[in-house]
């Protein structure tokens, strides 16, 4: 009887073992984990307790509500040309998002207030603030995510023919496995120590997620990784490794965005302005030289006149 105990004691001891194999938490590493077996959570928003999957890069959406609480705390967070006409930069930075159970963005947000917009499957703004009553029918999903990469001076060149391989291997191990094949691209222009890293999905495919890793990055280069280990990102391109500093990433989704006339910049107003002053004073100068040409020809018809 005793042996029987002790072996099911060994067993629930083996089991909890191994359900902790990823406690703390490896990929997120303001995460609280207790328990047998472990659990880990991030408390979000105003304080709610969202539990995670410690084994996966943790989603966007969640981060964000992390974000918003920790900021709301004191506590640290974040410090501080497209690929194609229709991608979109993040300007409006952080919000409080409403996430989907599993993390997905909601296709609308409202970050607490009555204004509200639509956002793409990177939680990105797509559309123009409306009020409470906006309708977003569907989450767009962004299939196309470039990261523009600068590097730090580095001691020899860069190795121009490894770069594309070192890259693609850096995001895959740092990015949990990130799959290599999604990475389409990388061009790189060594004068600007600029390296262009385009990722890339087929359209309808719901399976991989670019969003998750380019938020990571984008972390690891302007603020502190999110990861437990807060080792850098830095890639080894044939035995040199790439400090980077700094990245701006461009979102291109599905569907083009659907932005309006409301939201011109100040510049691009002006020159509508000044086209239509000039237009408006032309049609002006027509219509008077016209009026006099019509007088003057009226006058000449009555001096041919006069003398009948
Ligand atoms: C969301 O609200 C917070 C304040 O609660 C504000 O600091 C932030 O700028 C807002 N973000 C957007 C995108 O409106």
């Amino acid at each position: 009887m005793m042996k029987l105990w002790i072996v099911l004691l060994l067993a629930a001891f083996a089991a909890g073992a191994s359900a902790q194999s990823s406690c703390p938490c490896a990929s997120m590493k303001w995460a609280t984990c207790d328990g047998t077996p472990c659990q880990c959570f991030l408390l979000t928003g105003s304080g709610d307790k969202q539990t995670l999957n410690c084994d996966k890069l943790i989603p966007k959406c969640f981060l964000m509500k992390a974000e918003m609480y920790r900021a709301r705390k004191g506590l640290n967070t974040r410090t501080g040309g497209k690929p194609v006409e229709s991608a979109i930069v993040d300007n409006d930075g952080i919000y409080d998002p409403e996430c989907e159970n599993d993390g997905k963005f909601k296709a609308k947000q409202c970050n607490n207030t009555e204004e509200c917009w639509c956002v793409n499957s990177a939680g990105v703004r797509r559309t123009d603030k409306g009020d409470k009553s906006l309708k977003c029918d569907k989450l767009v999903e962004t299939n196309w995510i470039r990261l523009q990469l600068t590097h730090k001076a580095t001691a020899k060149p860069v190795d121009d023919t490894k770069l594309k391989t070192a890259i693609a291997d850096a995001i895959n191990s740092r990015y949990n496995n990130f799959k290599k094949d999604l990475v389409d691209s990388i061009e790189y222009d060594p004068d600007a120590r600029m390296i262009v890293v385009d990722v890339k999905k087929p359209k309808g495919d719901r399976l991989n997620d670019l969003s998750n890793m380019a938020y990571y990055m984008e972390k690891d280069v302007k603020v502190l990784p999110l990861f437990k280990d807060t080792t850098k990102f830095e890639p080894n391109v044939a035995g040199q490794k790439l400090e980077m500093e700094n990245i701006l990433v461009f979102y291109v989704d599905e569907e083009p965005p659907t932005f309006t006339m409301k939201h011109l910049s100040g510049g691009i107003i002006a020159v509508i302005v000044v086209v239509v002053l000039a237009v408006v004073a032309g049609l002006l100068v027509l219509f008077f030289a016209r009026r006099r040409q019509q007088k003057q020809y009226n006058k000449a018809q009555q001096r041919e006149m006069d003398p009948m």
